[in-house]
């Protein structure tokens, strides 16, 4: 019998992970089922036939494989879905590849792509979900979060002693796009003042009186400002520019900020800002990240052993199961839930998290009131 041919591609922005994902389902494909595995470069482009496949093989025992450890994916990406190729070519592409499946590692914009044109081709397929975003709906956990989290974490670290060296207000940006996962997690395991998410809308006041709440009540002369890219302004304003090529982009948030608080607070304060950028996305995947994608690729393959398409592995209450695609899509992107345990942990913290909660803000106004009188007594 002719051995079953598996095709495995991964699409839009890359992050530490891809390759350990990549290497599960190689291996389980190839020891555990025989199968041949073919990687597809640059996403959909090396299906359309522009560039020729990869074939992977486990790794030869030599030593340890690198590919647990790298970030980066050796297949390359592309960071839209198509890249100017036409469905006719994909398909035409897929067939001429002789592949019996394919395995599509992507955040959700591409894994939809992808499983549109194994709808129309008659594919059978599964997806992986990726994302420094972790904005993938029905996964707790996309491949690279983690990964990304503990660089922003490590970043907070690092600012934070120079922060307090110089009595400086620290503003770091963080990418997510339109979710506010990545600056959420990282700003509570960083030990952020304020951390600014799209989700919940900022008041450039409120960050000032928390800076001078931690001067006058902590007797603390620095801060971290923690805020994402997609951040927005009580009337909805985010931070965009338009880029060369027409395409609109996030950014300037971080600078914006600063510029609000050297508005309010003048030279009382000294801020700087570090905007960590593409930073997020390299170096070697975490410990969790390994595991997650190794284990999203192991279930990839035994799912389509057992027959099973169209459907996307997910990370939930520390196991993995898988959903429909378009069960999937329909909760995509996933946001931060205001009312969810991470916020309120935040908010425990003492963590200004912008102007969502009528309770938060009452306490605001006592500490306001409160700081004013310690002030006015000192
Ligand atoms: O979706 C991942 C992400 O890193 C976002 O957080 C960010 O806005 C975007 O991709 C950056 O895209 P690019 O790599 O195309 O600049």
């Amino acid at each position: 019998m002719q051995k079953k041919r598996l095709g495995i591609l991964t699409s839009g922005g890359d992050c530490p992970g891809l390759n350990a994902a990549i290497r599960a389902v190689v291996s389980h494909a190839s020891l555990t089922y025989g199968w041949e595995v073919l990687g597809i470069p640059y996403g959909t482009r090396g299906l359309s036939g522009r560039k020729p496949p990869i074939e992977l093989s486990t790794c030869d025992g030599r030593g340890v494989d690198p590919l647990l450890a790298t970030g980066g994916t050796i297949l390359g990406s592309a960071s839209k879905g198509y890249s100017g190729e036409s469905v006719e070519a994909i398909l035409t592409g897929y067939e001429a590849l002789g592949l019996n499946a394919i395995v599509a590692i992507g955040g959700d914009g591409s894994l939809r792509i992808v499983a549109d044109l194994a709808e129309r081709g008659g594919w059978n397929f599964i997806g992986i979900p990726k994302t420094i975003d972790n904005d993938v709906g029905l996964t707790e956990s996309a491949i690279g979060f983690d990964t990304a989290t503990n660089t922003v974490v490590d970043a907070l670290q690092r600012l934070s002693s120079t922060a307090a060296s110089h009595d400086r207000v620290m503003v770091v940006e963080t990418m997510g796009r339109t979710a506010g996962h990545l600056a959420l997690h990282s700003g509570i395991a960083g030990g952020a003042d304020a951390i600014l998410i799209p989700e919940v809308p900022y008041s450039i006041d409120s960050v000032c009186q928390k800076i001078h709440d931690l001067k006058i009540l902590q007797q603390r002369h620095f801060a971290l400002v923690v805020v994402a890219e997609g951040a927005k302004t009580l009337s909805g304003e985010s931070r965009q520019y338009t880029d060369a090529q027409g395409n609109t982009r996030l950014r300037g948030i971080g600078d914006y900020i600063s510029d609000g608080i050297y508005h309010r607070l003048g030279d009382r304060v000294e801020v700087r800002v570090t905007v960590l950028g593409h930073v997020q996305r390299g170096g070697m995947p975490s410990a969790f990240d390994r595991i997650l994608a190794s284990s999203f690729g192991r279930v990839a393959v035994d799912l389509l052993a057992a027959g099973k398409s169209g459907r996307v592995v997910v990370w939930r209450a520390g196991d993995v199961e898988s959903v429909p695609i378009s069960e999937l899509c329909a909760h995509c992107p996933r946001l931060v839930d205001p009312q969810g345990s991470f916020l309120a942990t935040a908010r425990g913290l003492g963590t200004y998290l912008g102007e969502f909660s009528p309770v938060f803000e009452r306490a605001s106004a006592a500490r306001l009131q409160q700081s004013e009188l310690t002030a006015s007594q000192v």
